[in-house]
């Protein structure tokens, strides 16, 4: 009778997806609570790599239903290519997908004011995905918003320019160039196919699953360091990307929340500008970003690679409440001699195990611990036995400094590169 969240400690990216769809059988709904397009959630089987911008990551699993919920904001062209995609490949979406009529809608010139403010912003610029994820979100917030329900209304049209044409004028303001003309017919498109899809009253499909005692997994997107008030803002995204996001996102109260699975990569990754205290601009960094692939699911842009950083994820564990945590790409890090974590801060001299209210504009110096590396390919273990001895120190040691059990440990981007390990013997 309860609902587990799923979401990402740190930048984003922490494989979220993988693991949603690892975790599915377990579960017989799936549901986003936050954020938009401006995630991408990436799956691995049978030797074929899905990308997952707004549909949950259950959407593979028969069986299985998948909310999109209240807290989401939809680009319906998205929607409609990642439908579109899924239909190509036989997955019929049309008896498991279920969209909020609260979600609000982005419409084209949301993403022409993202880009417009980004101009604006020159070097300072937050490095925003493009999806007209703020704006939106600002529309929302300023009850301004237009909603997936407003299709359903006779006067979406008129409802739909009035929206338009207050952006249009913020853009002629912001001396902005664009042309509308060449983005609508997509949109008008996406607003064609979204009619055809299931609408529902998502805070009541979600009750009412809790009531009737199904297992219901949350879906975080992008992660606690870009939460809106959490994170390093102003480098965040505009949304609560933590546990209690799901339930304002969904509807779902605070009580009815079961397990929080916290989820991490064994090193850092950072796209867009904003602190990055343990950043490696040096070839280390550029060897992590090799062997990890680290190049956007949504954007391809390189991401920013770095050491595990303990103060930021306990933080994050602590804004959470994580009972379970997920460490992931663990085989990246296989053949490095020596792996450093971040136990500390200084900044002006003093040291500190928690991140301050500015770590935007101090100067953050990182201070390592150094652990032996392994000098082993991990990709094809399953079974905690067949783990080199360092990388099971390396576990035990983030656990005992964590203090919460590391119950998955992945091995590669496949579904079936997981190592479940024993809860009943950890930390001591
Ligand atoms: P998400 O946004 O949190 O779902 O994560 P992304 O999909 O954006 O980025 C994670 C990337 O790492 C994807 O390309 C995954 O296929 C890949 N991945 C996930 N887990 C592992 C792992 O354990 N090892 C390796 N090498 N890649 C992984
Ligand atoms: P998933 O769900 C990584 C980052 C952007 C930018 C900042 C604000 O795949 O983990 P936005 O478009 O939201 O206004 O951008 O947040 N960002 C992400 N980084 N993973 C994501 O999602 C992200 N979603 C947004 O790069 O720095
Ligand atoms: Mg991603």
């Amino acid at each position: 009778m309860s609902v587990d969240v799923l979401l990402g400690l740190q930048w984003g990216d922490e494989g979220k997806g993988k693991i949603v769809d690892v975790l599915t059988p377990e579960y017989s709904v799936v549901a986003r609570f936050q954020g938009g397009p401006n995630a991408g959630h990436t799956l691995e089987f049978e030797g074929i790599k899905h990308v997952l911008h707004t549909i949950p990551s259950g959407i593979f699993r028969k069986g299985t239903v998948n909310i999109v919920g209240n807290g989401v904001v939809i680009d319906p062209v998205t929607l409609k290519r990642e439908i579109d995609a899924l239909t190509k490949i036989n997955v019929d979406t049309s008896a498991s997908l279920f969209i909020s009529r609260k979600a609000h809608l982005i419409i084209p010139t949301h993403r022409l004011l993202d880009a417009a403010s980004e101009a604006s912003k020159g070097s300072e610029k937050i490095g925003s995905t493009l999806r007209g994820i703020g704006p939106t979100y600002m529309d929302k917030t300023g009850r301004n918003g237009l909603r997936v329900g407003d299709i359903e209304s006779p006067d979406f049209l008129k409802r739909y320019e009035k929206l338009r044409n207050k952006h249009i004028h913020l853009l002629n303001q912001m001396n902005f160039e664009f042309k509308l003309e060449e983005l609508e017919p997509a949109f008008m498109e996406g607003i064609a196919l979204m009619r055809t899809l299931n609408f529902v009253d998502s805070e009541h499909e979600m009750n009412r699953n809790i009531l009737a005692g199904k297992q219901i997994l949350a879906e975080g997107a992008q992660g606690s360091l870009l939460d809106i008030d959490f994170g390093s803002y102003p480098f965040v995204t505009s949304s609560n990307t933590i546990t209690a996001g799901a339930c304002t996102g969904l509807g779902v109260a605070p009580r009815h929340i079961g397990k929080v699975y916290g989820i991490f990569k064994a090193y850092c990754t950072r796209v867009g500008s904003g602190p990055f205290p343990t950043e490696l601009n040096d070839e280390t960094g550029e060897a992590i970003r090799a062997a990890g692939k680290e190049f956007g699911a949504t954007t391809g842009r390189p991401r920013r690679c770095g050491w595990l950083d303990l103060p930021a994820l306990k933080y994050a564990i602590m804004i959470n409440g994580v009972s379970d945590l997920i460490m992931m790409k663990s085989d990246v890090l296989s053949g490095f001699k020596t792996i450093r974590v971040c136990t500390h801060y200084e900044i002006n001299g003093k040291k500190m195990d928690y991140m301050p209210f500015d770590i935007v504009n101090e100067e953050v110096k990182p201070i390592y611990k150094d652990l032996p590396g392994w000098n082993k390919d991990l990709t094809g273990i399953t079974a905690e036995k067949d783990m080199p001895a360092e990388l099971a120190s390396y576990i035990q040691y983030l656990e005992k400094e964590l203090q919460v059990p590391i119950t998955i440990v992945s091995v590669g981007p496949d579904r079936r590169q997981t190592i479940r390990r024993n809860v009943a013997e950890l930390i001591s």
